[in-house]
């Protein structure tokens, strides 16, 4: 466990990332997202052509923020159990992405529930409100496993507690992607007092 001093030192550093980074990302009109957010709407690709697949064209690039992260669960030696981890990736979990707007978003609250966590317990959210992100300030929770023998939240332990987001610099981004973030550490359920462990 991190002591106190450097969490803060941890997050003061990231904070002055995400700021930079968003400074730099955001074009100089951000604003406006940020100024009518009743005009979000998720503008969906055309209805391709049942014409012909060839004939598809592209939609046009749509800004996003990739929220994305592994679910594990902890001491259950399921498929592609981590020793050094003691824990094993829980498919078909999913965690929720949750952000509270500022002044400027009147206040509203982004609350997303990510992708069923795949073979691996991986997950993604794609915030397309970009205007409701901040890094700073928005948390991932878990938000359900699928299967009763490994639910009792681990990380983090106190489910009203979000994890914090990190920069993901090494991942690739899709078209449009204005950033990629991962939780600072695993979400992870345990087993509940029986300690039974689920059998796949
Ligand atoms: C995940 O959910 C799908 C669809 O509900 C199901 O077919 C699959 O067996 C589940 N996988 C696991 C590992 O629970
Ligand atoms: C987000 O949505 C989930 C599911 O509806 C709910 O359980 C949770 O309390 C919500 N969180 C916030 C902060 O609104």
């Amino acid at each position: 466990m991190a002591s106190l001093k450097d969490h803060c030192a941890v997050v003061a550093v990231v904070v002055a990332i995400c700021f930079v980074v968003l400074a730099a990302a955001l074009p100089s009109h951000a604003s406006t997202a940020v100024d009518e957010p009743a005009k979000y709407k998720p503008s969906r690709a055309p209805a391709p052509s049942p014409a012909s697949a060839s004939s598809y064209v592209p939609p046009p690039v749509q800004p996003v923020i990739v929220v994305q992260g592994v679910i594990y669960c902890k001491s259950c030696k399921l498929r592609g159990y981590n020793s050094g981890m003691d824990a094993s990736p829980l498919p078909n979990a999913t965690a929720s992405l949750v952000c509270y707007g500022d002044a400027e978003s009147k206040y509203r609250v982004l609350n997303q529930t990510s992708t069923a966590t795949d073979t691996n317990g991986y997950f993604i959210v794609m915030v397309y409100d970009v205007g409701m992100f901040d890094c700073r300030s928005c948390r991932l929770y878990l938000r359900s496993s699928p299967t009763a023998l490994c639910a009792a939240p681990f990380i983090p332990s106190n489910p009203k507690l979000g994890l914090t987001l990190v920069r993901d610099r090494a991942a690739t981004a899709p078209r449009g992607a204005r950033g990629i973030f991962h939780p600072k550490t695993a979400l992870m359920y345990a087993p509940g007092t029986g300690g039974k462990c689920p059998p796949y």
